[in-house]
């Protein structure tokens, strides 16, 4: 467990030696001269790995708008800023150790110069319809594939390229760049709200430089409709020819066919099979319906907000959670598979380097696009923080210009010039599969035992068993505009994968799944990057509202919270629980 301390003393190192982010497995090797190695095909994660190098322009790299931050260093009043790009002063050379080629030295580097993006007038006339990946057509399927396959076949140092464009979100993955104005602060697009935004921005410039490739200005990347009961299995586009250059060897053998669980847990049990019964199509839909139409709140879909001088890894959305899920489903299995971090999309790091990552992260923006435009009750609303609005990504584009964008000019994607297919949304009226398990079950059937009951709460609480404690609420019915959340604050290891899922009022039956009212949710990590030790501090919330009516609860004093551990190496330890009243809608 670390202490606060610990976290100060690790930046502080990492200020010093810049042991950063991103890194690079011999299959993508970084692209800086300085490196000598072999020709090894083996897959594995780097001790320590770098965030970007001075000979690699196509990568960097930065956030934010403000660009004269740097005297703002340790300024507390800065909190509250837009994060801002790398420092180009604070430029140093990290130190790289692989079990091959052992230790070399790596150059950090400034951003190249770069220009504004200007949203081409063409985005009008030549639009783009994303489609459902299981339901595409033969002439599709062969223009995708050559699409990707000149990408693949791109000189290395091209950025456009995919290992180039795989490296852009290695850089991104693990405080591979510090931001402006504060050297001890990464920057990471990941368990926060940059999520959306970036990942929607990267997927534009894929996907116009897959149609540069190919002469189709209206090409489209796919979508992985895991949404739909169709879906919830890998495309068979990326499964079926192993010849493809759509497929990609490191995935989790085992689930190329299988139906997909949204709530994998890596237990040894977990038996894939093709053919799902009716209670694993629902459990799905009930988690989607619970993580999608429930979470109301912008910080409890984007996640929390993250701005310049904050640490990162802020909270994660519960449109992140999901995706977390599905990440480590289509890796290889790493407890199956001990020599194997997750590759390639069970970590961070590489995820990217499988082909399926574009198209897992359209049907994320997809989701994104229907949480603000086509849910009952109205939709919700998008991102409207001013100085968030300001926060800018760089990329190269089809043309290999480097551009900044701003997160402001992708709210609305039709802008971009792309949409999605329709499809049926089954997890909206999911809503009635969701019930009080109290009261339907026969008997309690205890099937993990609660191994501790904690009558008072002391923190720190390392969750190693199942935990139970009683949390008082505020003064029930204060202010009709306001509504509970229960906030865990949890300290994890970023390298690891984590999961525990916590039930409300549960009654000593801790059988507890997706479609019973007393499942709360399940905070699920999604490593950023091997060996790599860096605690990491979020808030896990979950929304009661809802839930409290489902338990015939609104009046009580308390609720009963029990956590329960489903997977990690090291155990989670918890700093703090409470239920906070936050305004109806932000
Ligand atoms: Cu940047 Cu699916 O992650």
């Amino acid at each position: 467990m670390a202490s606060i301390s610990f976290l100060i003393n690790m930046n502080l190192y990492a200020a010093q030696s810049l042991p950063i982010c991103g890194s690079f497995s011999s299959l993508f090797p970084p692209f800086q001269k300085t490196r000598q190695r072999s020709k090894s095909k083996r897959h594995h994660a780097l001790r320590v790995a770098c965030s970007g190098d001075t000979n690699r322009r196509d990568i960097l790299i930065g956030l934010g708008g403000l660009y004269g931050a740097t005297s703002l260093s340790s300024n507390l009043s800065a909190l509250g800023l837009p994060l801002s790009p790398p420092d180009p002063t604070n430029c140093v050379t990290s130190t790289v150790v692989t079990p091959e080629n052992g230790t070399f030295k790596i150059e950090c580097c400034p951003p190249p110069p770069f220009t504004d993006y200007v949203i081409p007038a063409s985005n009008n006339t030549q639009f783009r319809i994303r489609k459902a990946a299981h339901l595409v057509d033969d002439e599709y399927i062969a223009k995708y594939k050559e699409a990707i396959r000149r990408m693949k076949a791109l000189p290395d140092d091209d950025p456009r390229s995919f290992k180039q464009q795989a490296a852009v979100h290695c850089a991104y993955c693990a405080g591979g760049y510090k931001q402006k104005g504060f050297p001890d602060k990464d920057i990471d697009v990941h368990e926060s709200w940059l999520f959306a935004p970036f990942h929607r921005w990267y997927l534009y410039f894929f996907e116009r430089i897959l149609g540069s490739l190919i002469g189709d200005p209206t090409f489209a990347l796919p979508y992985w409709n895991w949404d739909h009961p169709n879906g919830m299995r890998m495309p068979s586009i990326f499964t079926t020819d192993t010849t493809s250059p759509l497929y990609d060897p490191l995935r989790d053998s085992r689930h190329l066919a299988a139906f997909m669980d949204l709530n994998f847990n890596f237990d040894k049990e977990d038996k894939p099979h093709v053919n799902p019964t009716i209670k694993e199509i629902n459990d799905n839909l009930a988690t989607l319906h619970r993580e999608f139409l429930l979470k109301t709140d912008q910080t409890d879909f984007f996640g929390a907000p993250y701005h310049a001088g904050a640490n990162p890894n802020t909270s994660y959305g519960s449109l992140e959670t999901v995706h977390n899920t599905i990440h480590m489903w289509t890796g290889v299995n790493p407890v199956t598979n001990p020599k194997s971090n997750g590759e390639n999309m069970g970590i961070l790091y590489s995820a990217a380097r499988d082909p399926i990552f574009y198209c897992h992260h359209s049907n994320v923006d997809r989701i994104w696009n229907i949480w603000t435009t086509q849910l009952p009750g109205g939709p919700r609303s998008n991102f409207s923080d001013p100085d968030y609005l300001e926060t800018s990504y760089f990329f190269y584009d089809e043309n290999k210009n480097y551009v900044r964008v701003k997160v402001k000019d992708c709210l609305d994607s039709t802008r971009l010039g792309y949409d999605y297919q329709r499809a049926d949304l089954p997890w909206l009226n999911a809503g009635g599969l969701i019930k009080r398990k109290s009261l339907s079950r026969v008997a309690p059937k205890q099937v993990f035992k609660v191994t501790k009951i904690l009558p008072t709460l002391q923190f720190p609480l390392i969750v190693d068993s199942i935990l139970r404690t009683t949390v008082n609420r505020p003064k029930v019915g204060a202010n009709p505009l306001e509504r509970e959340v229960l906030v865990i604050d949890v300290e994890y290891d970023k390298g690891q994968r984590v999961r525990f899922d916590v039930f409300i009022n549960d009654e000593d039956d801790d059988d507890i799944g997706p479609q019973d009212a007393e499942f709360g949710g399940s905070f699920v990590t999604l490593p950023h990057h091997a060996n790599q030790t860096k605690v990491s501090s979020s808030s896990f919330r979950i929304p009661l509202n809802n839930l409290l009516q489902a338990l015939d609860a609104t009046n009580d004093e308390s609720i009963t919270v029990t956590l329960c551990p489903k997977y990690g190496k090291v155990p989670v330890t918890i700093k703090g629980i409470k239920i906070e009243r936050v305004p109806l809608l932000k």
